[in-house]
């Protein structure tokens, strides 16, 4: 697979684009490619990230430079070849009959971004709800209907997303929650909808080797035991998530 375009949208942010006719075919929103960056020192291990988008035969992924294998993502330039396995893991699985809340945190928005255009593509009008700590956090994402919230105010409405959330649910009779960001905001968001009796998918992040359910690496406690990450996920039903477990990364 090779590099189309590689920009930061942000100062610890970018966007790289891959063309692969195959890939862009197979890829379902949710799921994640397992990427071995050339050159980086010590990128020996795949690094995973979500599909955050596909147009055409193009497939995008919105990655922030946390370390080495990021910061070498972020020097690849056009015409780069990179190694990838996928597309892997289970997708969010999209219930047309109930209005669809999406719910993003922060760098959270990195998958749900296909999942908008494919709903939209379907003729379905999901609603995105966006936190972030503070404007210059936000990322630029689809004109869907949206409401931004930020924990400080400063763009949008004052406060945690989740609190839009409460709001929404009672505003969309039937609706379904699609949700992805940090710990925190996805186990208050599993706690609303259980109460709520909404039905919720949520995309988890683990620290990930193999990346296809060998090594166990990426477990996460669920509530009838152990799952992993890159097979079992990263997207699940909430209700099968134990939340009391602590951060999953
Ligand atoms: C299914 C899945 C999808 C993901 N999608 C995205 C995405 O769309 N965009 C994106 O930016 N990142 C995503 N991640 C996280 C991404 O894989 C890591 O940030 C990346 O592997 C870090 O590599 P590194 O070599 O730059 O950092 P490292 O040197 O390996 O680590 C640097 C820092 O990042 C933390 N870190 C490493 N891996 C993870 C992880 N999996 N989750 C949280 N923190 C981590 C480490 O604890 C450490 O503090 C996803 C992870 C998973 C499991
Ligand atoms: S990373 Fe090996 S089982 Fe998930």
């Amino acid at each position: 697979m090779a590099v189309v375009s590689n920009r930061m949208i942000r100062p610890d942010v970018g966007r790289v684009w891959f063309r692969s006719r195959a890939l862009a075919r197979q890829a379902r929103p949710g799921q994640f490619l397992h990427l071995r960056v050339p050159d980086a020192n010590a990128a020996i291990l795949r690094r995973p990230f979500s599909i955050h988008d596909v147009v055409g035969d193009r497939i995008a992924i919105l990655y922030r430079v946390v370390g080495d294998g990021t910061r070498a993502l972020s020097a690849l330039s056009a015409g780069a070849p990179v190694d990838v396995i996928g597309p892997l893991g289970i997708p969010f699985r999209v219930m047309p009959s109930r209005p669809p809340l999406v719910v993003a945190g922060g760098i959270g928005i990195a998958p749900l971004q296909f999942l908008l255009r494919r709903m939209t593509a379907r003729g379905l009008h999901p609603r995105l709800l966006y936190g972030c700590l503070t404007r210059s956090a936000l990322l630029p994402h689809l004109a869907v209907t949206r409401a931004v919230t930020t924990d400080d105010g400063s763009c949008g409405g004052r406060g945690l997303v989740t609190a839009a959330l409460a709001r929404e649910i009672g505003r969309r009779p039937g609706a379904a929650v699609y949700a992805c960001g940090p710990w925190p905001m996805l186990r208050e968001t599993a706690r609303l909808c259980r109460e709520r009796g909404v039905p919720c998918q949520v995309s988890l992040e683990a620290r990930m080797a193999c990346g296809v359910g060998a090594c166990q690496g990426c477990a996460v406690k669920g509530t009838a035991g152990y799952l992993t990450a890159c097979h079992d996920g990263p997207v699940f039903d909430a209700r099968t998530i134990d939340w009391d477990q602590g951060v999953a990364v």
